[in-house]
This record gives structure tokens, C-alpha cells and sequence, in this order.
């Protein structure tokens, strides 16, 4: 399999999008940017965080420079690494620093980092002088099969996480896979749990692809990576043309959020990582759907196979009672007139949106 760059769209219509994806494609950000917006006159303005930027600000940045854009050392804002700085306050300091730049309506905005620098840097773009354009680079393998796709954009408020936001589609989507190598494993594991997603809702082929190719994929192998990667992309974008603002089958890429962001939440965000959630919460939606008919058993058996190969935490804390999964899912956003809904898998490949699991049967599994 070659190495370079490949490409797909996430057909939207006059607002269609390339996600470039590849091996040390960050050297080509300029290039396309330079396809992307025809006039290089723009000033590119760069939002990340310093982990990230030690490793990746001087490439990003010769890139764009070597394109002939506009682009000094001060067009940087780099905000502090964690998910709670994706808040108000790291939001109005960039404001801040967009303002002193007088940096205006037809800058680029680029976000280069994991999903909290790209939900926050998206929610700029939206929100800068009513809107101006952005690309993601996303350097998490989390904000590179399912983040920086889709548009959505957020910050967090103390009321809760993703409060404030926008839907904001990037102008492209460059995917460099050899920033994963610095990556921590356990964030590594954490994105490669909504990769076994997207094989579970929506592929059945690709999660047989994934069972034969875990040991590449955990020996970080750039083929199978990029392979891994672009199949999510594209489930993504299909479902994200499909259904932009997720009034029907986008809800599906939500498969194992809802038991997740209980455990989530429970642990107030601070023991478990996102993916990690979503893996056990998984697990927990397939053991539903095989209780109640909707999955086969022996397919639950595979999940469950997979996701324990892969190394994912999948047992929810010991101290969470029925009665508290049932009170912190009954929060979640998605729950429409009072019914808990769930997505469940229904074979290797498919799911549904499920509202009338009764009590007993989620007792049942809890
Ligand atoms: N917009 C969406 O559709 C969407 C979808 C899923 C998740 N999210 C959001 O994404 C966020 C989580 O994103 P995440 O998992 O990428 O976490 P993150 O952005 O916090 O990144 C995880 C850690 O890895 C570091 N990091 C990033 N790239 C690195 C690299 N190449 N090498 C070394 N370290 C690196 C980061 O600085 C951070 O410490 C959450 O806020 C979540 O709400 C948004
Ligand atoms: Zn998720």
C-alpha cells in the first residue's frame, strides 16, 4: 500500500471538503491551503497548544510560509493542554489575541492539535468576525477519524461539557499519521476505540479488517494506520452528508456514548478518558442488544473479543449502582421526551436507535 497522500470529500454540497490523509503530509499544509483558498494574500492565523506545537509548530508554519501566505510568529495562540481549558476563558483570551493581532474577516484559521484544540479553534472560526474559515490538523488519532470531521465545534461551560458551540464545517481536513508517533498510548488506545466503532455501526468488512489487522494497527504500522484511518473518514463523512446536524442517522456514531458518558461524568472526566468510555460503553450497549434480541450472541462474543485484544478498559467502576446509571443517563443530551435512547448494534456492521429498552432489561446488564 503506498504511503502517499490519498484523498476523500465530505460531500456537502457548495461546502464540499478534502480530508488529505498520509504519511508526513504536514510539510504539504501550505500547498493546501494554497488549493483550498486561492489567494495566498490571507492571513493564516495558527491556534494549538505547546505539547503539541514543540513537535509540530515549525513544520505547520515553514509550510505556510513556503506557500507565499501571510503568517508572522505572532499569528500563534497557543492555549493550555487539557480538556478544561476547552473553556470560556482559553476562548476569550484567543479572542483577545485576534483582536490585538487586528487580525480580520479573511484570515485562515488553522487548529492544530487534539479535539480540544480543534472543537475550540472551530469554535473561533465560527464565531471571529461571524465566521471565517478553517482547516484541521488533527494530531490525536481521536481528532483524526472523528473530531475534525463533521463541523461540529464546542467549548465547554461549568454547566457542562460542549455547551457552547456551533456546527462550522472546516474548509479541509489535513491528516499527517506520523504525529501519532508521539503520541501516548493510552490515547492512542482511547481513538482506536471509535475506530472499532465505526467497524461495529456501520462495516462489518472493515471490523473482520480490523481483527486481522490489530497487531499492526497497535505497532502503529503506518499502512494499516492509514487504512484504519480513511475507512473511519469516510463512514464519517458519509453519515456527516447524510445528516449534517445529526437530526437522524448521525445520532448511530453516538453507539456506546450513552453508557459512556455516564461513566464519564461519574468519574467526573477525570479518571477515564473519552475513548476508553465509549469502549466500555460499547461493550455494555452490544451485552444489551444480545439480551434483548437485537444482536446475535456469538457477534456480541466478537465485540467483546476485539475490544479486550485491543487493550481498552471495558469494566465501569465498581462503585456505580444501577440507580446511578440510570439518573446520569437520564442527563445526557440525547435523551428525547424523557426516554433514554440507545444506539444498538443489531449485527457486525449495523445499528439502530432504540427507545424503549424497559428498566428491568437495562438492570439487567448494569
Ligand atoms: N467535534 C466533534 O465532533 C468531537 C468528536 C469527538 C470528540 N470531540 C472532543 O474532542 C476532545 C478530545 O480530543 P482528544 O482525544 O484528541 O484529546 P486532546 O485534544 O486533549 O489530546 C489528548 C492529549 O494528547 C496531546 N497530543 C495531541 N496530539 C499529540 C501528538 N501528536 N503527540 C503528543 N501529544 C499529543 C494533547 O496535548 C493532549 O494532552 C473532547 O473535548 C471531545 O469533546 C469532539
Ligand atoms: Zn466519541
Amino acid at each position: 500500500m503506498s504511503h502517499g497522500e490519498q484523498r476523500i470529500f465530505v460531500e456537502l454540497g457548495s461546502r464540499r471538503y478534502p480530508i488529505a490523509i498520509g504519511a508526513k503530509t504536514l510539510h504539504q499544509l501550505g500547498a493546501l491551503l494554497a488549493e483550498t483558498f486561492a489567494n495566498t494574500n490571507r492571513r493564516v492565523f495558527i491556534i494549538s497548544n505547546p505539547t503539541v506545537a514543540q513537535h509540530y509548530l515549525a513544520t505547520a508554519q515553514a509550510s505556510i510560509v513556503a506557500a507565499g501566505f501571510n503568517h508572522q510568529a505572532a499569528d500563534v495562540a497557543l492555549m493550555d493542554d487539557g480538556e478544561q481549558f476547552k473553556s470560556l476563558a482559553s476562548f476569550s483570551a484567543i479572542v483577545d489575541h485576534l483582536t490585538s493581532q487586528q487580525v480580520s474577516r479573511d484570515c485562515i484559521i488553522v487548529a492544530l492539535g487534539g479535539g480540544v484544540v480543534g472543537d475550540l479553534a472551530g469554535f473561533v472560526a465560527a464565531t471571529w468576525q461571524r465566521g471565517v474559515p478553517f482547516v484541521q490538523v488533527p494530531t490525536t488519532l481521536l481528532a483524526q477519524v472523528d473530531s475534525s470531521v463533521g463541523g461540529k465545534t464546542a467549548i465547554n461551560h461549568p454547566g457542562g461539557k460542549n455547551l457552547v458551540g456551533a456546527f462550522h464545517q472546516p474548509s479541509a481536513v489535513l491528516i499527517d499519521i506520523a504525529t501519532l508517533a508521539t503520541l501516548p498510548d493510552r490515547e492512542f488506545l482511547a481513538g482506536l476505540a471509535e475506530v472499532i466503532k465505526y467497524g461495529i455501526m456501520a462495516d462489518g468488512e472493515f471490523f473482520d479488517w480490523l481483527e486481522s489487522n490489530l497487531d499492526a494497527i497497535l505497532a502503529r504500522d503506518s499502512a494499516a494506520l492509514i487504512y484504519a484511518i480513511r475507512r473511519s473518514c469516510e463512514i464519517k463523512a458519509d453519515v456527516v452528508a447524510a445528516d449534517e446536524t445529526e437530526q437522524g442517522v448521525r445520532a448511530l456514531l453516538n453507539l456506546g456514548h450513552t453508557f459512556g458518558h455516564a461513566i464519564e461524568s461519574y468519574t467526573k472526566y477525570q479518571s477515564w478518558l473519552h475513548g476508553e468510555a465509549v469502549a466500555a460503553g460499547m461493550l455494555m450497549a452490544s451485552r444489551l442488544a444480545a439480551q434483548t434480541g437485537h444482536l446475535a450472541v456469538t457477534d456480541c462474543q466478537r465485540i467483546e473479543k476485539l475490544l479486550q485484544k485491543s487493550g481498552l478498559p471495558l469494566t465501569p467502576p465498581a462503585s456505580m449502582t444501577a440507580d446511578d446509571w440510570i439518573a446520569l443517563m437520564s442527563r445526557d443530551k440525547k435523551v428525547k421526551a424523557g426516554k433514554i435512547r440507545f444506539i444498538l448494534p443489531t449485527a457486525i456492521g449495523a445499528a439502530v436507535i432504540v427507545d424503549d429498552i424497559t428498566q428491568q432489561q437495562l438492570v439487567a446488564i448494569l
